[in-house]
C-alpha cells in the first residue's frame, strides 16, 4: 500500500493529511507543501525502553558553578548574546541573503578561536578554499579556525565526533540534509531534522552551535518556526539595502535580554563594530527641517538616538497613502487617529510617509510622541529646534505616559550635544541630566506648547 502523503506548513510546522491554501494551525497562506516524513524508527515501544534518570533540584551541587561564558572580544556581538557565548548553547542567526551573515560568523569564529575555543566552521554553501580566501581578505588567515565544507548531516556529526570542537558554526541550516529524510535540502522536514540533530548533539556533548538561517521575503526564517523553539537564542541580522549599517538583534534569548542590538558597519575589510550608534544614526542629519525629529530611544540595555522623518502631502488618491519604514504601520494609524480625535487635527486627504533614518527598526511605544511631533511638524511645515529630543508614549485617550529609563535617554542626548527635551517625565521639570525638560501631560498640551496651536 502506498504511504499516506503528509503536508507540512513551512511557517509553524503543523502537519496535515491533505493540501489546503491556508494553514488551520497558524492561519498563514500558501505555506503548505507536500513532504515525506522521517522514515520510521524501530518498532515503537513505550514501556521497556531505555530508562532515563531524574534528579531532584536539590541534587544539583551548589559548589559546581556553570562553566563561564566566552567573550569573543567583538563587544557588539557579546552584548547581544547576553554577555558572551554560553557553553552548550544553540544560537540561530537569521538574515536576508547577502546581508553579511557568513562574514559576521567567520569573524566571530576567528575571535572565539583566538579567545581559546576550539572552533569549527562548516560551510554548506562555499568550498573551504572560498572560505579561506574570504578569511584572507578579512585578515583572519592566521586564526586557528578549522574549516569543513559538508552538507550531509551524518558526515558532519562524524566530523564533530572526531574534531571535538567547543563551538561549531553551521552555514547554513537550509543546505544541510539528513539521509533518513526523503525530501530535498531546505524543505521543512530537512531543516527541522537537521536543526534537531545538531542542537541535541550540541547539548549532549557540551558544544555550542550557531546555525545560520536564511529568511524568506516576508522576514521569517525559512523553514518551520519550530527551529526557533529548538534553540536558546535567536538573532536577526538586518539592514537596509544601500546602507552600510547592519544591526544584530536578539529576538529571543534564554541567557540575556531580548531586544538587545549590536551595530556594525560593512566595510571593504568586513564588519566593523560601531560603538556609538547614536552618532552614526544622526550623522546624516542636515539643517533642521520640517518633519524631522530626534527620538531618544532605548534598544535593549542601551540608549540610542535616531532621526524620524515624516512627510505629509495632499493626496491625489481617494484612499490616501500611509507608508512606514522602520516602525509599525498599525501604531502609525493609531497616532493619526488620536491626533484627529483628541486634538482635532485631521489627516484625511493627506498622504503620510514615515521613515526611521539609518535603517533601524524601532518597536518601543516611547516613540509615539516623537512620531506625533514629526507628523505635526511636517503637516504644519514648522521645524522643531535642532537641539531637542522627544520621547513618550501616547494612550488612546491622548494622555502621555512617561517612558522607562528617562534619565538614560536624557544623558545620552546630553552626551551628543542636545540641550532640550520634550517628554512626559513623571513630575520632574526644569533642568534634568543637563537638558531643559519641557513637561507634557497630554497630547493637546504638547501640541499647544510646541506648535502654538
Ligand atoms: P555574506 O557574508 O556572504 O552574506 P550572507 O552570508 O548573509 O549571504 O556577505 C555578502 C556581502 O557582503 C557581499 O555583498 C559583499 C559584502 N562584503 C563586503 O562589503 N566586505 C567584505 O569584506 C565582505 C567579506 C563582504
Ligand atoms: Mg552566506
Amino acid at each position: 500500500m502506498a504511504k499516506p502523503k503528509t503536508f507540512l506548513c513551512s511557517a509553524c510546522g503543523a502537519s496535515f493529511s491533505k493540501w489546503s491554501g491556508q494553514c488551520d494551525a497558524c492561519g498563514d497562506w500558501n505555506t503548505i507543501s507536500e513532504e515525506r516524513p522521517l522514515s520510521a524508527g524501530p518498532a515503537s515501544k513505550t514501556l521497556g525502553a531505555k530508562r532515563g534518570s531524574a534528579i531532584t533540584l536539590t541534587d544539583l551541587s551548589t559548589e559546581e558553578t556553570p562553566p563561564p561564558r566566552t567573550l569573543s572580544g567583538l563587544d557588539e556581538l557579546d552584548r547581544v548574546l547576553g554577555g558572551g557565548l554560553v557553553p552548550s548553547s544553540a544560537v540561530l542567526v537569521g538574515g536576508d541573503p547577502g546581508i553579511g551573515k557568513s562574514t559576521l560568523l567567520l569573524q566571530a569564529a576567528a575571535k572565539f578561536a583566538q579567545a581559546g575555543l576550539r572552533t569549527l566552521y562548516v560551510s554548506g554553501e562555499e568550498a573551504s578554499a572560498q572560505v579561506q580566501m574570504r578569511a584572507q581578505r578579512l585578515g583572519l588567515a592566521e586564526a586557528p579556525v578549522k574549516l569543513a565544507a559538508e552538507t550531509n548531516l551524518r558526515d558532519i556529526l562524524t566530523t564533530l565526533d572526531a574534531e571535538r570542537p567547543q563551538l561549531v558554526i553551521i552555514d547554513s541550516i537550509q543546505t544541510m540534509w539528513a539521509d533518513n529524510v526523503e525530501s530535498a535540502p531546505g524543505s521543512v522536514s530537512q531543516v527541522r531534522a537537521a536543526a534537531h540533530e545538531l542542537t541535541s548533539f550540541a547539548k549532549r556533548r557540551g558544544v555550542s552551535v550557531v546555525l545560520v538561517g536564511h529568511v524568506t521575503k516576508d522576514g521569517q526564517i525559512a523553514g518551520p518556526r519550530v527551529v526557533e523553539h529548538m534553540v536558546d537564542t535567536v538573532l536577526y541580522f538586518e539592514g537596509e539595502r544601500g546602507h552600510q549599517f547592519r544591526i544584530l538583534r536578539a529576538v529571543k534569548n534564554r541567557f540575556g535580554p531580548a531586544d538587545e542590538i549590536g551595530v556594525f558597519e560593512m566595510t571593504g575589510m568586513g564588519l566593523a563594530e560601531v560603538t556609538n550608534p547614536s552618532a552614526l544614526f544622526l550623522s546624516e542629519r542636515g539643517q533642521p527641517s520640517p518633519g524631522s525629529v530626534v527620538f531618544a530611544g532605548i534598544e535593549g540595555t542601551r540608549p540610542v538616538l535616531v532621526e524620524l522623518q515624516a512627510l505629509v502631502a495632499p493626496s491625489p488618491h481617494s484612499q490616501p497613502r500611509r507608508t512606514v519604514v522602520g516602525w509599525d504601520g498599525g501604531r502609525l494609524a493609531m497616532i493619526l487617529a488620536v491626533l484627529e480625535a483628541r486634538c482635532g487635527i485631521p489627516f484625511a486627504g493627506l498622504d503620510v510617509y514615515l521613515n526611521v533614518a539609518g535603517g533601524l527598526k524601532i518597536s518601543e511605544p516611547a516613540a509615539d510622541l516623537a512620531v506625533a511631533a514629526a507628523l505635526l511638524s511636517a503637516r504644519e511645515d514648522a521645524a522643531l529646534p535642532a537641539d531637542t529630543v522627544v520621547f513618550g508614549e501616547i494612550s488612546l485617550s491622548g494622555a502621555l505616559r512617561p517612558a522607562p529609563q528617562t534619565e538614560n535617554r536624557l544623558k545620552e542626548a546630553q552626551k551628543l550635544g542636545f540641550t532640550a527635551a520634550i517628554a512626559p517625565s513623571g513630575g520632574k521639570t526644569g533642568t534634568v541630566s543637563g537638558l531643559a525638560l519641557t513637561q507634557a501631560t497630554d497630547l493637546t498640551g504638547f501640541v499647544g506648547e510646541v506648535f502654538g496651536a
